[in-house]
C-alpha cells in the first residue's frame, strides 16, 4: 500500500499591506544575488555572501526541490510596488514530535529599518498557527545582531535566554538569543486586543 504524506510544508501565497510572500522561482535568481552578495547581509546568517550568480540559481533550485519534497522551506518576500524579491523568510527546521518549528529570514540591505521583516514575520506567525499543527515557533539571532531580536519582540516573541557560543559562524563561536512564541500567546494577544 502506498501512503502519501500530507503537504505539511506547502507554502501558499500570503499577502500583507506592502508584501507578497510566495514560493521562490528560478527567475528570482537575479534579485537574490543582488542582495546576497552583500557581506553586511551575510554577516550574522549561516551562509556566506554569494560571489557568483550561479550560487543564487543553486539556492533557487534547492528551494524548488524542498517544495517538491515537502521539506521546511522559505517564501520569497516580494515588494508589491516593484514586484522585486527583496528577501526570504521561512522554516529552518521542524520538530514533528513536539509540534515546533524554527523560522529564519534575511532582507536586502537597502530595505532595512522600514518595518518590512516585522510585517513578514507577523504574517508567517499568523499563518503557521492558523494553518499548521504547530504549537511553538522559535527563532534565534546572534547577540551582536540586535535588530533581528527587535523584529522578534515586535512580533510578540518572548526572549528565553542566551545560549553561549551556541554557533560556530564565520570562524568564531557566537552567543545567540533564543526567542519563542506559543499558539496560546497569540490567542491571548488577540483576546486582549478584542477587550480594548
Ligand atoms: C535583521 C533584519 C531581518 C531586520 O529587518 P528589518 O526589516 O530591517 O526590520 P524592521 O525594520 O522590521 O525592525 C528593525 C528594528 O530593529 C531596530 N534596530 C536596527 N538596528 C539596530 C541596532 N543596531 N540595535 C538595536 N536595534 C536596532 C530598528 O530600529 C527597528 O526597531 P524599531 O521599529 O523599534 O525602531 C535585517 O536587518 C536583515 O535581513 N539583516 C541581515 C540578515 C539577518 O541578520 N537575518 C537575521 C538572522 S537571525
Amino acid at each position: 500500500m502506498i501512503f502519501f504524506r500530507s503537504n505539511l510544508f506547502y507554502l501558499p501565497q500570503l499577502e500583507t499591506e506592502r508584501l507578497i510572500l510566495r514560493r521562490i522561482r528560478m527567475s528570482d535568481a537575479d534579485d537574490i544575488f543582488a542582495y546576497s552578495k552583500d557581506p553586511e547581509v551575510a554577516r550574522y546568517v549561516l551562509w556566506d555572501a554569494q560571489t557568483d550568480i550561479r550560487e543564487a540559481r543553486q539556492y533557487c533550485r534547492s528551494m524548488i526541490r524542498q517544495y517538491r519534497l515537502d521539506e521546511p522551506s522559505s517564501w520569497g518576500i516580494i515588494e508589491r510596488f516593484s514586484g522585486h524579491l527583496i528577501g526570504t523568510i521561512g522554516y529552518m527546521s521542524f520538530d514533528e514530535h513536539n509540534h515546533s518549528t524554527e523560522v529564519g529570514y534575511s532582507l536586502a540591505h537597502w530595505k532595512w529599518n522600514q518595518g518590512i521583516m516585522t510585517e513578514a514575520l507577523g504574517e508567517v506567525i499568523q499563518y503557521t498557527f492558523s494553518s499548521m499543527d504547530i504549537n511553538r515557533i522559535e527563532a534565534q539571532h546572534e547577540t551582536e545582531n540586535p535588530a533581528s531580536g527587535r523584529v522578534m519582540e515586535k512580533c510578540g516573541m518572548h526572549k528565553e535566554g542566551i545560549l553561549r557560543q551556541r554557533l560556530y559562524n564565520k570562524g568564531r563561536y557566537v552567543d545567540v538569543s533564543l526567542y519563542s512564541i506559543l499558539k496560546s500567546d497569540l490567542n491571548r494577544s488577540s483576546e486582549s486586543a478584542r477587550n480594548q
